[in-house]
């Protein structure tokens, strides 16, 4: 059982020099702090944050009545946060707001039963294995993640996955693999230009380029990694044009498709993410039922969200699934999400946000519920980087448990 004694909010600035809030919960004499992520393509399926400086006044709001209450679980905090809300998209409290308790909360209430945060995640997850996710770095950066007047690629992230299982290897392997990508695009005088996830930039039109650069590091670093894309394909839709537009260029649904098939067989790609925009789903079920070795990765598309996920399950969209707790706003309706996710036997992949933190969250949710992949940026940056890290911490110390 878990008392809220008080609580304090502040405003601090995301790896992007954007305003975002950091919440502390205050019980038997300790705190727990937790600060909340922003995106910058964000689906229009998603729960919605408010101003900073609202969420803080929203924080006094809750106290008012949580501070009277003692909470047996997390789900049943956050079912109180939900309808204090008493929105379908939690705006009047703000998702920022509502997440940020949600995620002290966890902390509380693990520290109250002695158990790591991952451990706490696990017991709430249905069938949790005990492995470590992949790690997906994003390398090159594109899309709206970067400035318009670097004239970036039009996919949103090419990333480099480490074939293996071991954070500590993975991250390893990252560091290396950067190296070996500055010695490619340094002739081109692109190997000190970074987008907002700390990938470098790359100027061009063709969605392809970022591939081959990052194959071309692989050539020479050996087969050590695979590769994915998350082509934010929402962000590119024009509805009034019905195409696919990145600056001069523009592609119909059936262009893209062309596209996406060659770069599988091209790159043996290990992932696509929201290859096509967040309603229509026809055109991401022609890819999905082709290509069933790739995992088809919602994102706008599904938006944590049970409801969107049962959609584009039945729509056989896709076959995996981007987790980010701040799509949905509270920790409960994160796991179910991820619940629901194995039920249609789909691939989990949590996320960051464009906009970080250095709050680690997502590493031990990563890890408690048993993930395939943690998508968290290039680890050159700090904010991204505490996520590997943690990972690493957290393998560390069960080995220090086998070994005792
Ligand atoms: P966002 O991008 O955080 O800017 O929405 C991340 C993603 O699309 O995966
Ligand atoms: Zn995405």
């Amino acid at each position: 059982m878990a008392k809220i004694e008080a609580a304090r909010g502040r405003i601090i600035e995301d790896s992007r020099g954007e305003k975002t809030i950091e919440i502390d919960l205050l019980s038997r004499g300790r705190e727990f702090k937790s600060s909340v992520p922003s995106g910058k393509s964000r689906g229009k399926f998603e729960a919605k944050p408010i101003a900073p400086e609202k969420a803080l006044e929203s924080l006094e709001r809750v106290m008012r009545v949580a501070g009277k209450k003692n909470f047996e679980t997390q789900r049943e905090f956050d079912d109180f946060l939900i309808n204090l809300d008493g929105t379908p998209d939690k705006s009047s409290l703000g998702a920022n707001l509502i997440l940020a308790l949600s995620i002290s909360f966890a902390r509380l209430a693990a520290a109250e039963e002695n158990l790591p945060l991952y451990e706490f995640l696990r017991r709430q997850s249905a069938g949790a294995s005990s492995s470590f996710p992949r790690l997906l770095f994003n390398l090159i950066n594109g899309g709206v993640h970067v400035s318009a007047s670097d004239s970036p690629l039009p996919f949103q992230e090419y990333l480099a996955v480490p074939k293996t299982s071991s954070p500590e290897a993975a991250l390893k392997t990252g560091f290396e693999f950067i190296e070996t990508l500055k010695g490619v695009l340094a002739p081109r005088g692109e190997a000190d230009r970074f987008g907002d996830e700390g990938g470098f930039v790359v100027s061009g039109l063709d969605p392809e380029l970022g591939l081959e650069l990052l194959d071309e590091a692989r050539r020479v670093y050996g087969d050590r990694v695979d590769l994915s894309i998350d082509a934010a394909a929402s962000s590119l839709w024009d509805a009034r044009e019905s195409v696919y537009k990145w600056r001069s260029q523009t592609w119909t649904g059936e262009e893209l498709l062309k596209i996406y098939e060659w770069i599988i067989k091209r790159y043996g790609l290990l992932s696509i993410e929201d290859p096509f925009d967040e309603e229509r789903m026809e055109e991401w079920e022609t890819l999905s039922r082709e290509r069933r070795g790739v995992w088809i990765i919602g994102d706008d598309l599904t938006a944590t969200n049970v409801e969107r996920m049962k959609k584009a399950a039945q729509a056989r969209a896709a076959n995996g699934v981007i987790i980010k707790p701040n799509q949905i706003g509270t920790v409960s309706e994160t796991i179910a999400a991820v619940n629901l996710a194995r039920q249609f036997d789909w691939k989990v992949v949590v996320s960051h946000r464009s906009g970080e933190t250095d709050d680690d969250f997502i590493a031990d949710l990563a890890y408690g519920i048993g993930a395939d992949g943690l998508k968290s940026g290039s680890p050159l940056q700090g904010e991204r980087l505490v996520k590997y890290k943690r990972l690493v911490q957290i393998e560390k110390s069960l080995k220090q448990e086998v070994n005792k």
